[in-house]
């Protein structure tokens, strides 16, 4: 198994990722892309939606495409009119389950407290923490020493089992030793908790004042739907894609930025005929698996989890989850890093005539207790009229949402290597490598000369300019090549050229791979090229 803590620090000392306002004691749930971070996380948003958007052809029927079909984007506001939240259901319905600590007052996600049972003398008791998987038997161990006041002579009198369980899973918490507790049964019974955040509007301040930080980037699809149908000559079917910034309090942010608090999606909401909504349902969910295999993703560590049916909504014909194989879940999990979900006509219907109840079928209206809508809809006419067959319809809408951090953690996790490679003197040595793919690499290549003098300098220099025309590309003239090559590595950088002193008379260069070490000699005209051929190649 990877090892979680060798790639945060990693994260941290080449500047993927820093923790947000760390130098005033950092805040829970968020982070900032350092150098490095931003150029990978920038070229991940740009292959979606270059391969999503930008560069679709909409004249040619993809494989596995019920037809052609068309794709455009949007920008949409983080901040929108309350209604939106009320019609979409998020002010009613976007919640988590989160318990009370009695004892050190501090709040939990009910079903991300993990832990196991522990026994000693015959009193069996749950011991919770919020420990990362790789050290939770050791402070389980710990936490139940402690407990029943053991020393570490009499350790192993403490049976700890195997299992890891969720507080969820548990059919009481009575004999729970909450993660910051020093006695037993101090949490309260789950209760609801809305993860939108709030804020108000305008110098007043008060409750008609208040609104809400997107959660996500869906919502403002939907709402500009007929906005874009009007202005575009869109023809169904079609699709919309938005990259953006999306906010969740979340009760428990953890591993790493798998869950934060703000952090970025990238959604299409694609509008299709309701006869035809189960045929563009299969395409989409496996076309955005694919998506992440050509990108690198290994397909070992990928999974598509569909929704059994009782977890579905009536009106919705499958939910699918692409799931990845984190290293700080236990062996055999996986996490969401994706999900295509079938959501029928409830959005557009619920923006038109209010909020829809899913629990009807055929759904109506949900009424308050004086029989009218409990949240209003906007009264605009939503349905698509087909301008060719003449029939009005309310779309139906298949939506592959995907989170952009955690793609980048998935693809972070997945680079992560440590192989053996000769150092300059021939020996081997352990190296870490990020394999990224080329098109996510935050440097394409980098440039050396091998000493300081000689005219090298400025060979490379000229090796640089031109290549900086095209790529995010990396000089670096300082210490011993060998170094130079292991910091490279180390950021992903694919390939490494490297102007020594046959250089100067047979005018070519070496180009190192960064992950079969093979060192190529090209010439120096020739540099600009190869390094495109090669990027082509991984495109
Ligand atoms: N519009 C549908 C929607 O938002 P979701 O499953 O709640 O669906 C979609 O979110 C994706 O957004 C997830 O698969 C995940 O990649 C990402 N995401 C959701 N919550 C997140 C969080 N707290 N931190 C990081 N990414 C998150």
């Amino acid at each position: 198994m990877k090892s979680m803590d060798a790639l945060v620090s990693l994260c941290k000392r080449r500047g993927f990722l820093f923790q947000s306002s760390e130098i005033y004691g950092g805040v829970q749930g968020f982070w900032d892309y350092g150098p490095l971070g931003v150029e990978l996380k920038r070229n991940l948003k740009d292959a979606w939606w270059h391969d999503m958007i930008s560069g679709h052809n909409e004249l040619v029927s993809p494989v596995g495409a019920p037809s052609t079909f068309e794709m455009v984007g949007l920008d949409c506001t983080i901040i929108m009119h309350p209604q939106v939240w009320k019609c979409s259901g998020h002010y009613d319905l976007f919640h988590d389950h989160m318990v009370d600590c009695r004892e050190s007052k501090k709040r939990y996600r009910f079903d991300q407290v993990r832990g196991r049972f522990v026994e000693y003398q015959g009193k069996k008791i749950f011991v919770s923490t919020l420990a990362e998987i790789e050290q939770e038997e050791d402070e389980v161990r710990r936490l139940g020493m402690k407990f029943f006041k053991l020393r570490a002579k009499n350790a192993d009198e403490l049976t700890v089992e195997k299992e890891s369980l969720t507080l969820d899973k548990l059919d009481s918490t009575e004999n729970v030793l909450a993660p910051d507790a020093k006695t037993l049964g101090t949490l309260t019974e789950p209760r609801e908790f809305n993860l939108m955040f709030k804020t108000t509007l305008g110098a007043l301040g008060g409750e008609e004042d208040t609104t809400f930080l997107r959660p996500e980037t869906a919502q403002g699809i939907f709402v500009n739907f007929k906005n874009v149908v009007d202005s575009s000559r869109v023809r169904i079917p079609f699709g919309i894609g938005q990259v953006g910034k999306s906010f969740r309090n979340e009760i428990t942010p953890r591993n790493f930025t798998f869950r934060s608090r703000e952090f970025e999606q990238m959604e299409i909401e694609f509008f299709c005929h309701p006869n035809q909504s189960q045929e563009w349902y299969r395409y989409w969910r496996d076309r955005r698996m694919a998506w992440y295999t050509k990108l690198g993703l290994s397909s070992e560590s990928l999974i598509m989890r569909e929704h059994h049916t009782e977890e579905l909504a009536h009106y919705s014909v499958g939910t699918a989850d692409i799931e990845y194989a984190f290293p700080f879940l236990p062996e055999g999990e996986y996490g969401e890093l994706e999900g295509i979900a079938h959501r029928g006509d409830f959005d557009l219907r619920s923006h038109m005539e209010g909020k829809l109840d899913p629990a009807t079928n055929p759904m109506t209206v949900e009424l308050n207790e004086h029989g009218k809508p409990k949240h209003r809809g906007s009264g605009k006419d939503l349905a698509y009229r087909d301008d060719i067959t003449n029939e009005k319809f309310v779309p139906h809408v298949i939506e592959p949402s995907a989170g952009a951090d955690r793609a980048a953690l998935a693809f972070l996790c997945e680079a992560y290597t440590e192989d053996e490679a000769p150092d300059e003197n021939g020996k081997m040595q352990t190296r870490t490598v990020m394999k990224l793919d080329p098109r996510l690499a935050p440097i394409k290549a980098a440039v050396f000369p091998l000493v300081k003098k000689d005219g090298m300098p400025e060979v490379a220099q000229e090796i640089y300019g031109a290549l900086k025309e095209h790529y995010n590309v990396f000089y670096d003239a300082k210490g011993a090549v060998g170094r130079r090559y292991r910091r490279q590595d180390e950021a992903g950088t694919p390939y490494c050229i490297t102007v020594d002193g046959d250089s100067l008379t047979d005018k070519t260069v070496t180009i190192r791979d960064r992950d079969t070490l093979e060192q190529t000699r090209v010439k120096i005209d020739d540099v600009v090229s190869e390094i495109q051929s090669r990027m082509k190649a991984n495109a």
